[in-house]
């Protein structure tokens, strides 16, 4: 006859069992081995389902200058609203070259999207106006005050976007990943607990006042003493036998596992 003490450490032991399979390994794969994509929040917010992202509000009120003296381009960039300067109304990205005497817009309010190479990898803004692409690598320059808007020298050239045509790079610490408001996945939450993760803590400390209330109650009203104060003690004395039954049934692949009169 298992002690009570077996009894918990069994269901404790299953409990965790069940945290470690059930919720940690998937959130962890899916993670890792999925094309993630930034989910767009805002114009200018995008977050994972980790509840991180990034969110360039800050920059709202500046409008970004690349001033390419060699080429003789010059673009004008709010990752958030429409631009200052030449750019076209609603406009948040335009670029005035020599030999054009209208700027060009390169990309519309409302028309940002977002991707990413994986959950810690770098966020993109890609704009589609016309045929013309422009693909934005988000830069965390976590020391840096300023931000700045370069030419992006290093994107991936062995993955190349035929569409795209123009690769900046935004250099900024409002760059950096913080967390979002607004997204949350069904199964993960913030602070690594997941939903499942809780509801179990939950249960675990639902059942053992439901044993402490019960045994309090068992001894008052019928004045049981020792095992007998556990309410519904014989289901929870065989219960780890039946857990193990259980365990056995679908690692034998959902047949009756050899029984011992079978031995
Ligand atoms: C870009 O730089 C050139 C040379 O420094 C300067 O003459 C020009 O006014 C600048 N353009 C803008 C829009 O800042
Ligand atoms: C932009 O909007 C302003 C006022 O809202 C208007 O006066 C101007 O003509 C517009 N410019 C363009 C290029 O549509
Ligand atoms: C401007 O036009 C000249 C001659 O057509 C060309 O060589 C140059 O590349 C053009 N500049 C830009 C920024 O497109
Ligand atoms: C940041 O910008 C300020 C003013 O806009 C300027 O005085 C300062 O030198 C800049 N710092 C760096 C590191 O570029
Ligand atoms: C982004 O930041 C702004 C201002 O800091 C805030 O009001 C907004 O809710 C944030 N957006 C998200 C999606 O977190």
């Amino acid at each position: 006859m298992p002690s009570f003490s077996e009894m918990s450490w069994s269901l404790a032991a299953t409990s965790v069992f069940f945290v470690l399979m059930g919720v940690q390994p998937p959130v962890i794969t899916s993670l890792k081995h999925k094309n993630m994509i930034c989910d767009k929040l805002e114009e200018c917010a995008c977050g994972f389902p980790t509840g991180e992202g990034v969110n360039l509000t800050a920059l709202a009120s500046t409008t970004l200058i690349l001033n390419d003296t060699e080429s003789k381009v010059v673009f004008y960039f709010n990752p958030c609203t429409a631009a200052f300067g030449p750019c076209p109304n609603n406009s948040v990205i335009c670029m005035v070259d020599d030999n054009s005497t209208k700027p060009l817009n390169l990309g519309s309010k409302g028309g940002s999207s977002f991707s990413s190479q994986g959950v810690f990898g770098p966020v993109f803004i890609n704009y589609n106006e016309g045929d013309l692409a422009t693909e934005i690598q988000l830069d965390c320059t976590e020391y840096a005050q300023n931000t700045t808007l370069v030419f992006n020298e290093n994107y991936n050239r062995f993955e190349p976007s035929l569409e795209v045509k123009y690769h900046l790079l935004l250099q900024s610490p409002e760059a950096c990943f913080k967390p979002v408001e607004g997204y949350y996945s069904s199964n993960v939450v913030r602070e690594g607990i997941s939903s499942g993760a809780l509801f179990l803590i939950i249960m675990i400390v639902l059942w053992l006042a439901y044993i402490l209330i019960g045994s309090v109650a068992n001894h008052l009203i019928s004045g049981a003493t020792g095992w007998e104060m556990i309410p519904h003690y014989e289901f929870w004395r065989n219960l780890p036998t039946m857990l193990m039954d259980g365990v056995k049934f679908v690692a034998n692949g959902c047949k009756p596992p050899p029984s011992y009169d079978q031995i």
